[in-house]
């Protein structure tokens, strides 16, 4: 499984890209506002550092305004995705921008119907937002392998890319549903390598080497 960041962090993402676990970068408009750049200059900075998936929101809501600003971020950068949302505006640009050799990434999906429509226009990527679904009540997750199921029985290509992401039992749980990539803020990629029996069993065989004889 494929693991992005979920942030428009330049100094979250080289972190994460030096360490040699990362295979992808997701941003939206409100990862964007944070950084307080220009939008075509943060991703230009994004992708010279190599990462071979990111993905860039349109923010218009007609399909030509997609379509406008799709074509223009896909010029920034052979990495480049372009994040589409989940309207019927968006399906027509995504068929669009799809025949035309441009990956998008198909976002704010909550259903598995939406996600079979995303196929259908032809997504590479299709994004539910798993944890926005269990802040609701509902279980993000039985979305994912409705998802994966669903792909699976008609061999769709897109690629179910679990969003939303808050803790590391997400991530496992979307490895087991056979999700294809999960994006995830800086904070919880961290967790992934962190265990309290890792420390101490470390602590405890540095403080055994003290006692073997050096020299
Ligand atoms: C993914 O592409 C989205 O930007 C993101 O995962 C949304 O996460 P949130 O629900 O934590 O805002």
């Amino acid at each position: 499984m494929q693991l992005f960041l979920d942030t428009a962090s330049v100094n979250e993402i080289r972190t994460m890209w030096e360490v040699g676990i990362l295979d992808g970068v997701t941003t939206n408009p409100t990862l964007v506002a944070k950084e307080g750049r220009r939008f075509e200059e943060l991703l230009r900075e994004i992708c010279a550092l190599g990462v071979p998936s990111v993905s860039a929101e349109v923010v218009a809501t007609d399909t030509e305004g997609m379509l406008s600003e799709g074509r223009r971020l896909r010029e920034i950068h052979p990495a480049i995705y372009v994040k589409v949302p989940m309207t019927p505006a968006g399906l027509r640009a995504t068929r669009t921008l799809a025949k035309e050799g441009t990956r998008v990434n198909m976002t704010l999906v909550f259903s598995a119907n939406q996600a079979l429509l995303a196929a259908k226009v032809g997504a590479a990527y299709v994004s539910p937002f798993i944890g926005r679904l269990d802040d609701q009540g509902q279980d993000g997750m039985n979305l994912v392998r409705d998802i994966v199921t669903i792909y699976r029985n008609y061999r769709f290509p897109t690629r179910v890319l679990v969003a939303s992401v808050r803790h590391p039992v997400h991530v496992l749980d979307a490895a087991k549903a056979g999700a294809d990539i999960a994006t995830m803020p800086f904070a919880v990629m961290e967790k992934l390598a962190q265990h309290p029996l890792t420390d101490l069993g470390l602590a405890r065989f540095l403080k055994d080497w003290e006692k073997v004889p050096k020299g």
